[in-house]
């Protein structure tokens, strides 16, 4: 069938399903709960013949100058035949000028290059079996606890501080979500990390902190006291937290390459970032 009689459309909530399909047909493990999260907090097209779904692309904004384009997959029987050009050019049109980011595989890296996305960081998929952790050692002047709705801002402040975006409203979806834990060194704000159910099992994510042994001890304080099956986390590779999740039985499976196009957003600290919400999203 030749690509004029494919008909591209915006995406819809209810798309969630033939997303599932697509994206089990390239391997990828996600949900349809998965797709419906990341469709509820973002905008994008789908691409479809008379019978089937064949292609999608996303992307997410956060404020007026940036945004990350994710989640896109053409069905194996159409690659090579210009679907994903034509997810990307829609997706800029779309996004209106802003900064874009995204986490390019492999296969998609050589395709975004094209449009003038840069290398700027490299993001590191670990999993494995649930590991059984010991409970993280809070200091003196620390506190950990459940975040709540109420969090919320201080999530988002921690969240802006780490990665330079207003992203409270992916913050606010991932409370609804999942569990969160909010560390207070001397009284201020120091970390979060959440976790929930993704993909083969549970996602680690994000994970804001001021150092690497509050990041540690957030994410053994997620896994702690929890039973799960598989579980997994991607970090960004300067975040340093590789051989660590190595020793407590997350080893490395994959690499991606991070791509910004246009001027990547200023991170103002001191926290950091130690891992995404997810590959797509940032
Ligand atoms: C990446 C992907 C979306 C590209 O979609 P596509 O419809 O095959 O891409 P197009 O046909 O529009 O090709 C776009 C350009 O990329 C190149 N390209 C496509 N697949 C490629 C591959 N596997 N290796 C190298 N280059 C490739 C094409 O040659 C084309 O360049 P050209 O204009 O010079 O010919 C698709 O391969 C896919 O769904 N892969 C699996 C899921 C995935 O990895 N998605 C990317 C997430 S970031």
């Amino acid at each position: 069938m030749p690509l004029s009689q494919l008909t591209l459309r915006p995406a819809a909530l209810s798309d969630a399903d033939a997303c599932r399909t697509l994206s089990a047909a390239v391997g990828w493990p996600h949900r349809r709960e998965d797709w419906e999260f990341a469709l509820s907090l973002g905008r994008g097209f789908v691409v479809g013949s008379a019978t089937e779904m064949v292609g999608v692309g996303l992307w997410w904004g956060f404020g007026a100058t940036h945004a990350s384009l994710g989640s896109i997959i053409v069905a194996p029987g159409w690659q090579g035949r210009g679907v994903g050009k034509l997810l990307v050019d829609r997706l800029i049109a779309a996004t209106d000028g802003r900064t874009l980011g995204l986490v390019a595989t492999p296969q998609g890296e050589a395709l975004y290059a094209r449009y003038g996305f840069v290398a700027i960081d490299e993001v590191r998929q670990h999993q494995g079996d649930w590991p059984e952790l010991p409970a993280p050692v809070i200091g003196p002047n620390e506190s950990m606890r459940p975040a709540a709705a109420a969090d919320l801002p201080v999530l988002a402040g921690l969240d802006r501080e780490a990665t330079g975006l207003p992203r409270a409203p992916v913050l606010e979806g991932l409370l609804s979500r999942g569990h969160a834990v909010l560390l207070e060194r001397d009284g201020a704000p120091s970390g979060f990390g959440f976790l929930r159910r993704h993909g083969r099992g549970w996602l680690i994510g994000p994970v804001a902190a001021v150092d690497d042994a509050a990041a540690c001890n957030l994410i053994a304080a997620l896994l702690a006291g929890r039973r799960g099956d598989f579980v997994r986390i991607d970090v960004p590779a300067r975040s340093g937290l590789g051989a660590w999740l190595g020793e407590r039985g997350l080893p490395l499976v994959a690499s991606a390459v991070e791509m910004a196009r246009g001027a990547a957003p200023v991170v103002p600290g001191p926290a950091h970032r130690f891992a995404l919400v997810s590959q797509a999203i940032g």
